[in-house]
């Protein structure tokens, strides 16, 4: 509904290079964006100076800019002071009278593991930063409440300066793209999900949940610890969300690994380009260091 509302054909649409791939199907096919990706790591973490570089060098008035954090795939959210550099930017842009639509899919919000790392959605920076800039918030149960299927959204906007009028509209234009699109979500969906909001089980049950995901977190960083893999590859930074990357070293396939894994090891893995994607999501506590050995184990049989 987003790219609907916000995408023209020709537009530029700002991502980070490692990025959910349903973007492009999106964005780009769906809507003719032009994606253009910046460098997301750098001296293991953000990249400020690509990010920026990125932008300043987009010569078109409006800019479609996609923050995805807890970034999919990488696991990763920006430290406090790296949200710090990349809100100031995004407002020099807009000061410059560049017309930005910032997107904020914030499909893993709350999931965030580690201290001083951005703890709230950059959405809270951005909603009131600058009348050049509409922050537009993503929100949906799949994965912060665990519901595969439900298929319910909910999207928030924010803008310095609006009037109730403005933000009327852009509600009444929100719900003219859902009924022009895909006429209505299931009720059932919603109905379900509202009375889980409402139950005093709630927060109890997602801290429960938190609580796992983080140890899993924990548990995949120490499995890396190993000398014996560093030839082999390393783990990108990370600290949120449901997954990691791992980078594997020049010599090696990242496409023939995923291969080997799922033959030799029954252990199934995403690829893009030399980085493989884990889901500690998907991993039970007790199969994680088994799951970064079989890794190993594949890069080894492959070297030889
Ligand atoms: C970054 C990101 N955004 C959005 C979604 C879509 O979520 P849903 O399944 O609720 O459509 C996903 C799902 O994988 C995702 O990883």
């Amino acid at each position: 509904m987003a790219a609907y509302l916000f995408t023209d054909p020709g537009d530029t649409l700002v991502l980070s290079d490692l990025y959910w791939e349903n973007y492009d199907l999106v964005f780009g096919y769906g809507y003719g964006a032009v994606v253009e990706t910046f460098n997301l790591f750098r001296n293991g973490g953000f990249d400020t100076g690509a990010f920026a570089a990125k932008l300043a060098g987009i010569s078109q008035e409006k800019i479609i800019l996609l923050l995805n954090f807890p970034n999919n795939p990488s696991g990763y959210t920006p430290l406090t002071r790296e949200v710090e550099i990349i809100v100031s930017e995004i407002e020099k842009l807009a000061r410059q009278g560049k017309k930005i639509v910032a997107i904020i899919d914030d499909a893993y919000f709350g999931l965030v593991y580690e201290e001083g790392v951005y703890p709230e959605s950059i959405f809270v920076k951005l909603a009131g930063l600058h009348e050049n800039v509409l922050a537009v918030k993503l929100d949906g149960p799949t994965k912060e409440d665990y519901v595969w299927g439900f298929r319910v959204g909910f999207i928030t906007y924010g803008i310095k300066g609006a009037t109730p009028a403005l933000y009327e509209a852009l509600e009444s234009k929100t719900a003219g793209a859902i009924r022009g699109n895909i006429s209505n979500i299931s009720h059932l969906s919603q109905s379900l999900l509202l009375n889980v909001y409402l139950s005093a089980s709630y927060e109890a049950t997602k801290q429960k949940k938190f609580t796992i995901l983080k140890e899993r977190c924990e548990a995949l960083k120490q499995s890396f610890n190993k000398p014996e893999y560093q030839p082999f590859f390393e783990p990108l930074p990370f600290n949120s969300g449901y997954f990691m990357c791992v980078q594997v070293k020049d010599g090696l396939d990242a496409e023939a690994i995923r291969q080997h894994l799922l033959a030799k090891y029954s252990t199934g893995v995403i690829v893009f380009g030399n980085v493989v994607r884990l889901a500690f999501s998907a991993t039970p506590m007790d199969k994680i260091p088994q799951l970064v050995e079989n890794l190993y184990q594949a890069c080894k049989d492959l070297k030889k």
